[in-house]
């Protein structure tokens, strides 16, 4: 786990000065420091230190909260975007109610499960089943990754394209989702739990790859996706989806009731009788 950054290591980049009243929020938010422009953290910090940018975007609209990595030829941002780019490329275009993670998560005609986000994260698949009619909650612990996923939701909330899903069907919540199980409201009973840990292994999609990279340095790896795994189990929900890469081992070894699986990825099933 020392790969992980501590929080004092990542710094604040505030990029015009329209935007230096958000920067300072979000420095009082999350205890963070600001320092100038992501040029000037670069210069202060070594290289592969790790920066979130307070940023304009013209794609989307308000400001946008980018974590990137400081230094020269460092890779690009990542961002929760759900108005632009691949999200939106998605939305329009992707597969519907017939796509791997809708049918993994029980989708049917005119069946629109409830769904638990165990584990959040930038919120992409979230977006794709909310944008197919499910509600979700989604949960994350990493206050970094929070403070992203929160500015993109909260920016798809103002655009007319996105602004009925994110608003009516998708709440984030701040809190390890181990821990929120045990409490769990019978009222917000989901009808699936859905799971995407983190995966120690290596990945050969250079887009994945940024992305995992600047994820395992802020977050680590999730070691305790199987006790996340038993803690959904044991809960009162009936189905429980994992996402996994294709040739991963299942977590915690135990068998799903049944699997569906592309060209990459597997999605375990597990149904409590
Ligand atoms: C691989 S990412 C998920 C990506 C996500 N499915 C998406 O589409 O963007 C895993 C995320 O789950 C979060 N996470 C892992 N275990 C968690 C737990 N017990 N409670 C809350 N969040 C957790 C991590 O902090 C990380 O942000």
């Amino acid at each position: 786990m020392n790969d992980i950054k501590r929080m004092a290591d990542i710094k604040i980049a505030v990029e015009t000065d329209d935007l230096v009243p958000a920067a300072l929020e979000l420095a009082k938010q999350t205890g963070l420091e600001l320092c100038k422009d992501s040029k000037s953290c670069s210069m202060d910090n070594a290289d592969g230190d790790i920066i979130i940018s307070v940023t304009e975007y013209p794609e989307s609209p308000g400001y946008r909260l980018e974590l990137r990595q400081a230094g020269k030829g460092a890779p690009g941002p990542v961002a929760a975007e759900f108005v632009a780019g691949t999200a939106r490329h998605r939305r329009l275009y992707g597969g519907g109610r017939n796509q791997p993670l809708a049918r993994a998560i029980g989708m049917k005609s005119g069946v629109n499960p409830r769904v638990l986000d165990a584990t959040a994260g930038l919120g992409k698949d979230a977006f794709v089943l909310a944008s197919l009619g499910c509600r979700v909650d989604l949960i994350e612990r990493s206050p970094i990754i929070h403070v992203l996923l929160e500015n993109g939701l909260q920016r798809a909330a103002t655009d007319p394209a996105t602004k009925k899903i994110v608003s009516e069907r998708m709440q984030l919540i701040f809190a390890d989702t181990i821990q929120y199980l045990k409490d769990l409201n019978i009222q917000r009973l989901p009808d699936v739990i859905y799971m995407d840990p983190m995966y120690p292994g290596r990945t050969k999609s250079a887009l994945v790859k940024k992305e995992m990279r600047l994820f395992k340095s802020v977050i680590g790896s999730d070691i305790d996706a199987d006790e996340l795994l038993h803690a959904a189990l044991n809960s009162p929900v009936k189905r429980v989806v994992v996402k996994r890469p294709r040739q991963a081992p299942n977590i915690g070894g135990l068998e799903p009731f049944t699997m569906i699986q592309t060209k990459n990825t597997r999605y375990d099933i597990y149904i409590r009788h």
